[in-house]
């Protein structure tokens, strides 16, 4: 986030003209409040929906009629730095009582959720973090800085990049899965695609790294739940992501709700100056997460609002979302001097920097023309949102290569999900439109002439036995499209149970017992424990939520048009009681084996069901001739990958390295590159990855960085389980 001398110097002279209630005004965030419009209030409206008492669709009505509260005369004061609004003609309503009303004119930050596009969605982070293809992630972030800010959003709550490991949690869906390290790689392409295009103030957008930090380690994978690690598996694990983005340039972080270790992030000085402003030098600001600084009273952290916002501010919280305690709160605390006004400047100044790195004291307004650029998606974003829809299908199981299917077959195609706008986009989308989507019976049927449709059941309610009957009668082949609706991952969706729902395996046995051929496409947002199904069903398709063009993307990969590409990004269990299950893990004293005393279930198979970096693909592709040598500040490899199939594909090459004694245990593997190639049929190519040795060191619990000379071991392959493997001597 680069600043000329005249902006900085724009900014200093404001701060010296700024009114104390004006400051504060800049830290604060609000929302459009539902005021009304119906006759009851708005809370009991929430739970007569959560309890069932009206519908989605009743509540959906009645909140159309609802009056908001957009705090026009807070504005006008110089209260609110940012508001969450996502239409352009409001945006510029409220942004020209800022401009023209409030006494010094300061703009205002319009943010939103935009975590897997704008307009033109694209697949959920975990689903696209497959793909391992990070030029892919960064386009699909500038399309969709592009997109929001012609709506007048110059700043994404995005990306989330908490590392995690235990399915239960429904937040997998929104972020890049297991690994430290691919969790990095995907934090810079989606930092470079956000904010590097500043060739217009239209092409880039603030990011917001989040959840800082540790939220995905929540206990029991419950969310919101309690988080406590070691600190070397802190720094190792949960902060890489952010330390890589903050070194890409993230202009703001997001604070998470969970404590570390006691002491909520909200109002943690540790975690947000020592480490994150301190040592990571990190130049933006950071907002909390909504209602957060006032849940630290519930935490247990903080005795009353006044305490709160002091404690919140003084750790280094510099915008509070959605509770109002820093407008009403710290002007007195200033005054009374339990404040500094010090913090209070550098809050202010940390904001009037990102907001004038924007661009916004220049161009704040959203122009007629680029209002309209996406009425209608240009081409090139719809073919950009299929492209990382195909690239993120995962190819689980083939068994007897029933797929690819002949594109004339017939094929009955089984499950709501497959006929369903709504639940191909995700969880997180809050700006696609019904016109752009396409599900996949629509897919289907331009890919498959003799493709018939019959519901069957679906994530809930019953199933329909005609239909089920019908659908084993018509198709020489049955495509199940089964999973689970987007309400059951994301945010608040933490399950105890992540086997498929409902009565969808009863729905499976049933289509099993017409001896047709059954091919399995999952629609889901997070790894679900699949025994049953990989034992039974011959072939299985990972689709996660794949945004607008799930459907062509689906019907490609099931005709064979495209060559299924993508790679795991997080372990699937066998079952739920594995949670949480990861590759990266430390060996213990006994790991598990079939001897008894050994770290291990009676009831369970050892390991994932389908390990990080799996996914099958129409070809095979074979390993040989790994070789590994060190230099003076590298470790060298290469491998030879030969394509022994019949067609081209793609295949995720993965390097991976364990250090195999040292002063704290290590994982007995950790990905340390990858490389994505294209082979034909026949074709072989060496891969070399250079390591340098810097990187292959490890924080202890003090933060200290440790390089230990030693053995360490080398792997090269197609997976987290499934690699070549050399020992190596280094010395650093
Ligand atoms: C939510 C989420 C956070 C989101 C914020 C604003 O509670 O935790 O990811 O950005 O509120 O919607």
């Amino acid at each position: 986030m680069k600043l000329t001398e005249e902006q900085k110097k724009r900014i200093e002279e404001l701060l010296s003209q700024m009114t104390l209630e004006e400051k504060i005004g800049q830290m604060n965030q609000e929302s459009p409040s539902i005021v009304g419009g119906f006759d009851v209030p708005f809370e009991e409206l929430i739970e007569m929906m959560t309890d069932g008492r009206i519908s989605k669709e009743e509540f959906g009505r009645i909140m159309a009629d609802a009056k908001q509260d957009y705090h026009e005369d807070d504005i006008r004061k110089g209260l609110v730095g940012s508001l969450m609004v996502q239409d352009p003609v409001k945006v510029n309503e409220l942004q020209k009582i800022a401009i023209e009303e409030s006494r010094l004119g300061i703009p205002i930050i319009f943010g939103l959720d935009v975590i897997h596009g704008f307009r033109s969605v694209y697949p959920i982070a975990i689903a696209e973090a497959g793909s391992f293809d990070t030029d892919l992630m960064e386009r699909t972030a500038a399309m969709a800085a592009k997109e929001s800010r012609a709506a007048g959003v110059a700043w994404h709550f995005a990306p989330m990049v908490d590392v995690a490991r235990d399915a239960r949690w429904g937040r997998v869906s929104e972020g890049p899965g297991e690994d430290p390290y691919l969790g990095s790689q995907f934090a810079r392409a989606k930092i470079r695609g956000l904010q590097n295009d500043q060739s217009s103030p239209e092409n880039y957008v603030a990011a917001c790294l989040k959840h800082y930090v540790g939220y995905g380690a929540c206990e029991s994978g419950r969310d919101y739940n309690t988080v406590s690690m070691a600190m070397h598996v802190f720094y190792n694990n949960y902060l890489k992501p952010f330390e890589a983005a903050v070194d890409e340039g993230a202009c703001t972080v997001m604070a998470a709700f969970n404590d570390l270790n006691g002491k909520p992030c909200t109002v943690n000085k540790f975690l947000l100056r020592d480490i994150l402003k301190d040592s990571l030098g990190f130049p933006g600001f950071v907002v909390s997460d909504a209602n957060a600084i006032r849940e630290c009273i519930v935490h247990g952290a903080c005795e009353d609002d006044m305490d709160a916002g002091i404690q919140a501010a003084q750790a280094g919280m510099d915008m509070d979302m959605g509770t109002e305690i820093y407008v009403k709160n710290l002007k007195e605390a200033v005054e009374s001097g339990k404040l500094s006004m010090e913090v209070i400047d550098e809050a202010v100044r940390r904001i009037l920097s990102v907001k004038m790195w924007l661009g916004l004291f220049d161009h704040p307004y959203v122009t007629e023309e680029a209002m309209k650029r996406y009425e209608t998606l240009p081409v090139e974003h719809t073919d950009l949102a299929r492209e990382a829809a195909e690239k993120s299908i995962v190819l689980l199981k083939n068994e007897g290569n029933i797929l690819p299917l002949d594109k004339n077959a017939k094929i009955s195609l089984v499950g709501s999900l497959a006929d369903n706008k709504e639940e191909i986009i995700g969880a997180w989308a809050m700006s696609w439109q019904e016109k752009d989507c396409v599900t996949i019976l629509d897919g289907m049927k331009e890919e498959f002439p003799n493709v018939r449709y019959f519901e069957c059941g679906g994530p809930e309610g019953d199933l329909n036995m005609n239909e089920i009957l019908a659908a084993g009668d018509y198709g020489d082949v049955i495509v199940a499209v089964l999973g689970e609706l987007v309400s059951m991952s994301g945010e608040a969706s933490s399950k105890a149970d992540i086997t498929i729902p409902g009565r969808q395996r009863e729905l499976l046995e049933m289509l099993l017992t017409t001896g047709r051929p059954v091919v399995l496409v999952l629609m889901n947002g997070r790894p679900l424990a699949l025994s049953w199904e990989s034992q039974f069903v011959p072939a299985i398709v990972e689709g996660w939520h794949l945004g607008i063009q799930m459907g062509p993307a689906v019907a490609h990969v099931l005709s064979g048009a495209v060559n299924p590409e993508g790679r795991l990004s997080s372990s699937f269990p066998a079952m739920t009681g594995q949670c949480p299950v990861y590759y990266n893990h430390p060996n213990t004293g006994r790991p598990g084996s079939k001897s008894k005393f050994t770290s291990r279930y009676l009831d369970a198979p050892l390991g994932a069901l389908y390990p990080f970096g799996y996914g099958l693909s129409y070809t095979t592709f074979e390993y040989s001739d790994l070789q590994v040598k060190e230099t003076e500040d590298t470790v060298e490899a290469c491998i030879k990958v030969k394509n022994t199939g019949d067609r081209s594909g793609k295949e995720t090459v993965q390097f991976y390295m364990q250090d195999v004694a040292a002063s704290l245990v290590r994982p007995v593997k950790e990905m340390k590159g990858f490389e994505k190639i294209s082979l034909e049929a026949g074709e072989e190519k060496t891969v070399s990855f250079s390591l340098a040795k810097k990187d292959m060191g490890f924080y202890d619990n003090e933060r200290t960085y440790r390089l230990e000379d030693g053995k360490f071991r080398i792997f090269i392959g197609k997976s987290s389980v499934d690699c070549l493997m050399q020992e190596i001597e280094v010395q650093f």
